[in-house]
């Protein structure tokens, strides 16, 4: 079942998601729910504080609106990236500053441990696009977005951006319910 995106700057976001302890239905309804969300909004990654729950819970598809769409679900509880190495510079967007695209410098690779739904623990390496994902999924879960990790200057400028494309957004979400 689709949920409400929490859209920037909305406190929720701002706010660290708490350690997840019972893997129970409740979990895999809220992972459930979340990919149907992030598919319904095209993105390849979403974070639990973004449908406002406070959990360390975060999902991947990086096929999201292609056509192998559900193929490669990633979902990545309780992680920690263990290793990083290198950098590299490229745009970001995100499903909760709808429209604004920035380029971020991030790690190139990374080494993440998580656990699956099970509450197995699991460890995966990863570069280029995935890598990227991670790392900004993982932010999320933090109380971190994006534009936090641009200079002051630039992240200014974002925010002025972002004020313009969030009143479209918000016209466009208003037709959309009439
Ligand atoms: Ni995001």
């Amino acid at each position: 079942m689709e949920r409400e995106i929490r859209i920037y700057p909305d406190e929720v976001l701002k706010k660290e998601a708490q350690r997840v302890e019972e893997f129970n239905a409740e979990l895999k309804e809220l992972v459930e729910d979340m990919f149907d969300t992030m598919y319904k909004r095209g993105g390849v990654g979403l974070a639990a504080n973004q449908v406002g729950v406070l959990k360390r819970v975060f999902i991947l598809d990086l096929n999201s609106g292609k056509e192998r769409q559900g193929e490669e679900k990633l979902i990545f509880v309780n992680p920690e990236i263990i290793h990083s190495e290198g950098e590299v510079v490229a745009e970001e967007g995100c499903l909760s500053l709808p429209g604004l695209w920035k380029k971020v410098k991030r790690a190139a690779k990374v080494v993440i441990r998580a656990q699956d739904l099970e509450g197995k623990e699991f460890q995966m390496e990863a570069e280029g696009l995935l890598a990227r994902a991670l790392q900004h999924e993982l932010d999320h879960l933090n109380g971190i977005i994006f534009i936090d990790r641009l200079s002051p200057l630039q992240r200014r400028l974002a925010l002025e951006k972002y004020k313009k494309l969030k009143k479209k957004y918000e016209k466009k979400l208003a037709g959309g319910r009439r």
